[in-house]
């Protein structure tokens, strides 16, 4: 059995399924990754662009990477990947996505229960009198955008530097402990403590399913079945075999 129907078996089959998302699973809506060749490490440098001390000391220098992050969420709409696993919520299939990245597709995709592991861009806060905006309320004209306190306000996206936001950790861990099927998809696994999911899953029992064009840094000890292909491709040959295995199994 190939490893499309095989991965579509476990997931009929299983209790609790789960998704751990990464930017690769974006890329295909146009957001490039993050340490690809071409990707957002590949042209500004991660501790003095994406790190809570240099906004810090420098709100004005983050921002031109924000900036450019926030028009690309604002411009781009879900994949058939997205599509998917908020049709395999739909089916009941899947119970939860959590999901590293920021740009909300994964809800514009029709998942509902999004666990945003790295916060996201739709609302904002003042960095010193930690006031919280709509995104909508802020604008980008002059950067870094100010509070009327003066402060300067920023996304609520976690910085290298920053702890995970206390819901999100407790909501994924609670999933990664519960799962018995974590689809891990388009990470590179390499940044903790989004990292350590699979493994608790793992431990617990879970088997876990990659998929990502190249490896990631997952032990293979952890990986039970790798389908080396982009998210979009993958996800239209998974749904049309779990459609074809649910009217067979009416019949
Ligand atoms: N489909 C599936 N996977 C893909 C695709 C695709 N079309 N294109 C690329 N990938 C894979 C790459 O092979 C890589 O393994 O997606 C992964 C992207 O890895 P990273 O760029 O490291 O992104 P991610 O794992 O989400 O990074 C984690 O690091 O920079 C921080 O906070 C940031 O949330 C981010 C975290």
């Amino acid at each position: 059995m190939d490893k499309y129907h095989k991965f579509a078996e476990l997931l009929l089959g299983s209790r609790y399924a789960v998704a751990l998302t990464g930017a690769g699973i974006s890329v295909e809506s146009g957001i490039p990754d993050f340490r690809s060749d071409e990707g957002v490490w590949a042209r500004y440098d991660p501790l003095e662009y994406g790190h809570i001390d240099s906004f810090q000391a420098d709100p004005a220098k983050v921002w031109n990477l924000l900036k450019e992050m926030d028009a690309m969420v604002e411009s781009v709409g879900p994949n058939d990947a997205h599509y998917a696993l908020g049709e395999l919520e739909k089916l009941g299939v899947l119970k939860m996505v959590i999901t590293q990245n920021v740009d909300s597709l994964h809800q514009k995709g029709g998942a509902n229960n999004v666990v945003e592991f790295h916060g996201s861009f739709r609302t904002m806060h003042c960095n010193d009198c930690l006031k919280s905006f709509h995104r909508r309320e802020v604008s980008l004209v002059e950067l870094p955008p100010r509070c009327t306190c003066g402060g300067p306000i920023r996304p609520d996206v976690v910085l290298f530097g920053e702890g995970i936001p206390d819901e999100a950790y407790s909501r994924a861990f609670d999933g990664a402990s519960r799962c018995d099927l974590m689809v891990v998809v388009g990470t590179s696994a390499s940044v903790a403590p989004a990292s350590d999911l699979p493994l608790i899953a793992r431990r617990r029992g879970a088997r876990i399913v990659e998929i990502n064009p190249e490896a990631s840094e997952l032990p293979r000890s952890v990986t039970e079945m790798h389908i080396m292909a982009p998210a979009g491709a993958a996800f239209r040959n998974i749904m049309k075999i779990v459609k074809s295995m649910q009217t067979e199994g009416k019949n």
